[in-house]
């Protein structure tokens, strides 16, 4: 028999992190609505960085390498000097992805959650409302143990993630009645099912207050579609030199174990079209990569991640070098 599914919430990005099989990295606004919707528009490969300087340099190294990665993210909201795009999911369309697959990001909260939740050598997926059940279904086929890290505001917890982090739990329990939740994930869940409609909710968080007050109100109704998109960026590693480099590429997700969202439409938002598109990758191209599980588990000496080179100890975690 199977373990239990368990699943864990992270309020902020400052917390400790408790072991789990499988990290979900959520930051609804805007990094992670952002991400997912880059690979939806057929985005192929992603670098998050820690800060601007890094994201910076890294795509100077790709450049070198004859890439030529595109530079987006934000500082207080905005697009720091020099970046192609800021963190806005309504900037990103097909043409320009297609045109740029390549991208350096850096964000506050964001790409900073998915890196710590990274650094615990377990996959890391992307999560936001959009790609909700399509993420789970990924989470599902790599673990029971499903931990959602939520990136939270200035250290803090955040409204807007919690309420996701909410959302992402219900699916769960829908589907698996029973599942014991530990206190974070009945705090997120009580979010959820306190809120009548999500996106109105969610423009309720202060970062959606503030986002609305600087001209950025239409990203937090986009940022509050669910289940719109099976797009699931997944870190996966490849050789590099005398290590490893870390990167979001798009999952490959298996029809078979796709949790499925014939459920009535609730707490008031927009529910999928008929057929969802998004770009399939296919196993074996995935397969080339290899999951980031094994990070921590192979024979090179070090990592390429974000930017910075670390050095990899025989067992736990990764150390800057
Ligand atoms: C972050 O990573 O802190 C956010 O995505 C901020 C934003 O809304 O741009």
């Amino acid at each position: 028999m199977s373990n239990p599914v368990q699943v864990e919430v992270v309020l902020s990005n400052s917390e400790r992190l408790p072991v789990v099989d499988v990290w979900l990295a959520v930051d609804v606004l805007r990094a992670s609505t952002v991400i997912v919707s880059w690979f939806a528009a057929g985005g192929e490969e992603l670098y998050p960085a820690g800060s601007v300087a890094s994201a910076r340099m890294l795509a100077e190294r790709l450049k070198e390498e004859g890439k030529k990665p595109i530079l987006m993210g934000e500082q207080n909201a905005i697009a720091p000097q020099g970046f192609d795009l800021g963190n806005s999911p309504l900037e990103i369309t097909t043409e320009l992805v297609q045109k740029n697959p390549c991208a350096v990001m850096a964000t506050t909260n964001g790409t900073v959650a998915m890196l710590k939740a990274a650094s615990t050598g377990v996959p890391v997926l992307v999560a936001c409302a959009r790609n909700a059940l399509a993420a789970l279904s990924a989470a599902l086929s790599r673990g029971r143990r499903i931990g959602i890290l939520c990136s939270g505001r200035k250290g803090r917890p955040a409204w807007d993630d919690t309420l996701c982090a909410g959302l992402l739990v219900s699916h769960l329990t829908e589907r698996f009645p029973g599942i014991r939740l530990t206190d974070s994930a009945r705090l997120a869940q009580l979010t959820w099912t306190n809120s009548k409609d999500f996106k109105s909710s969610l423009m309720s968080a202060d970062h959606a207050i503030f986002l609305d007050k600087i001209g950025y109100g239409d990203d937090v109704a986009f940022a509050g579609a669910i289940d719109v998109t099976r797009a699931v960026p997944e870190l996966c590693e490849f050789p590099d030199g005398d290590g490893m480099r870390a990167v979001l590429k798009l999952a490959a997700l298996d029809e078979q174990t796709l949790l499925s969202d014939s459920r009535q439409a609730s707490h008031g938002s927009e529910r999928p079209k008929k057929s969802l598109r998004y770009p399939v990758v296919p196993a074996a191209a995935w397969q080339d990569g290899g999951s980031f599980r094994h990070l921590l588990n192979n024979s090179a000496e070090n990592v390429f991640f974000a930017g910075e080179k670390y050095r990899k100890p025989r067992k736990g975690k990764l150390i800057k070098s």
